[in-house]
């Protein structure tokens, strides 16, 4: 008898959004970003999906602009952890993933929220390991902005691999072995309060693009959210990513490449595009542009006109004129490029900003984009995706609504949870216990 190949399967997140200028806070439509049942909305249509997790960003300080709390992103936002433990009484089956800083916590503290979080969810639990130490953030804390960046993925690795040790150092039989660990940032010893959780280890989530950042997910992540989301730029991260697990004696299937992606769908193809256009427009509104803008030039271009030509002064390479967001690698080269772009096309500076800032999206009718997905997944430009919805919190409705069907009719996307954990939904084993 033949066997027949089971397609590779892709892999489905849900980011809930509600910072950044994702969001359209315009439309009518769009929530709370802090209310608990925005927070379930979201996940309950992402497990009505079938999904395999719920993913939740962090940011810890609010941003400023000019000094002043940094009014056009709708800030706050809930500590992760302690959401997704309400999240887990409220579902199921779907995984649950919070971002959660190894620059600023604490391995004992944070190993023991996660654990805790993988006991009360039946081994849903996960960590997206991010590392910012500017100084910005740092100033909350303790220490203040303590690290330098060198140094954060040393921090990180540490951390992980000391999280490790204690969510392996209860006895199968269930009781606590001491544990002791020395090294260049943490020098602790005691024993762990939290016996050996469902998962053994919760999935550990990479996100950062250094070659640093890409060392340390082949060495320590299960999964790493990315950027790259054409399908040019896919393949050859996931390659790159896949191709560095060897020396660390992993299997490529142990680590799954998913990038952050948005999607607009429509009736029509000529639908869809005019829904997208619509949307960036009110992504990109005319402060928004601008302010997009004075992060690059690190300047006060607010007497600029949004519907005008771009500024022909040079952008201020040191500065820190809003604080608290991504600045781009070199400003004076992405400025120029942005002018260059901006004459070629005759375009002002709203539209200039709409063309250069535009994120991979999946913009078609169901059925494009179901096939879009899958071309991506079967030539090895992703494992999967993590959803980032202009709406909150109903703006995963219509794709599980209208695009899930159709990836499950492809035969590329379960119809029904097959095992209870997070691990089981992304095929990856669980670690072996220290017995
Ligand atoms: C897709 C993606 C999502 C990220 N999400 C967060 C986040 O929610 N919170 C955060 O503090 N940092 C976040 N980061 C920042 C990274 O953890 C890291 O600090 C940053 O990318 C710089 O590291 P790198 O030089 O390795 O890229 C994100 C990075 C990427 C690429």
């Amino acid at each position: 008898m033949t066997e027949v190949k089971k397609k590779k399967q892709i892999h489905l997140a849900a980011h809930f959004p509600g910072v950044n200028n994702t969001t359209v806070w315009t439309d009518p439509r769009s929530g709370s970003q802090i209310d608990f049942a925005s927070f379930e909305h979201l996940a309950r249509t992402a497990e009505r999906g079938r999904f395999d997790f719920f993913f939740l960003a962090e940011g810890l300080r609010l941003r400023e602009y000019q000094g002043r709390i940094h009014e056009l992103d709708v800030v706050g936002r809930p500590e992760s952890i302690t959401l997704l433990n309400a999240l887990a009484g409220v579902t199921d089956w779907l995984g649950l993933a919070a971002t959660v800083n190894a620059t600023f916590n604490e391995p004992y503290e944070l190993a023991r929220r996660l654990a805790t979080l993988d006991h009360l969810s039946d081994g849903r639990a996960a960590w997206n390991v991010v590392t910012s130490s500017d100084a910005f953030t740092g100033e909350n804390f303790r220490r203040g902005g303590y690290l330098d960046r060198a140094e954060r993925y040393t921090r990180a690795a540490e951390f992980v691999a000391t999280a490790r040790e204690l969510w392996d150092s209860w006895s199968p039989d269930g009781s606590p072995r001491p544990f002791a660990r020395s090294g260049r940032h943490f020098d602790i010893r005691g024993e762990f309060t939290v016996p050996r959780s469902p998962q053994g280890h919760p999935v550990i989530i990479q996100a950062g693009d250094s070659e640093e950042g890409r060392e340390f997910a082949a060495s320590s992540a299960d999964v790493i959210f990315t950027r790259h989301g054409t399908l040019e730029a896919g393949r050859e991260f996931y390659a790159d990513a896949k191709g560095r697990l060897a020396k660390y004696g992993r299997e490529p299937s142990e680590l799954k490449i998913m990038p952050g992606v948005t999607y607009v769908l429509g009736d029509t193809a000529a639908e869809a595009d005019e829904r997208a256009s619509e949307i960036r427009e009110q992504q990109i509104s005319p402060q928004n542009a601008i302010l997009a803008l004075e992060q690059v030039w690190g300047r006060d271009l607010s007497s600029y006109d949004p519907d005008g030509p771009m500024p022909d002064i040079d952008p201020d390479p040191g500065s820190d004129f809003v604080q608290g967001r991504v600045r781009v690698g070199d400003p004076l080269a992405v400025a120029s490029k942005w002018r260059a772009l901006s004459e070629q096309k005759g375009l002002s500076i709203r539209q200039t900003v709409i063309e250069t800032t535009r994120r991979q999206s999946f913009i078609g009718t169901p059925g494009s984009v179901a096939a879009a997905l899958e071309e991506f997944v079967v030539t090895d430009a992703a494992d999967g995706f993590i959803l980032v919805p202009h709406l909150t919190p109903g703006g995963l409705d219509d794709f599980v609504d209208r695009v899930v069907p159709l990836l499950q009719e492809r035969g590329v996307f379960r119809t029904e949870y097959t095992g209870c954990t997070l691990r089981s939904h992304l095929g990856l084993a669980e670690p072996v216990g220290k017995g």
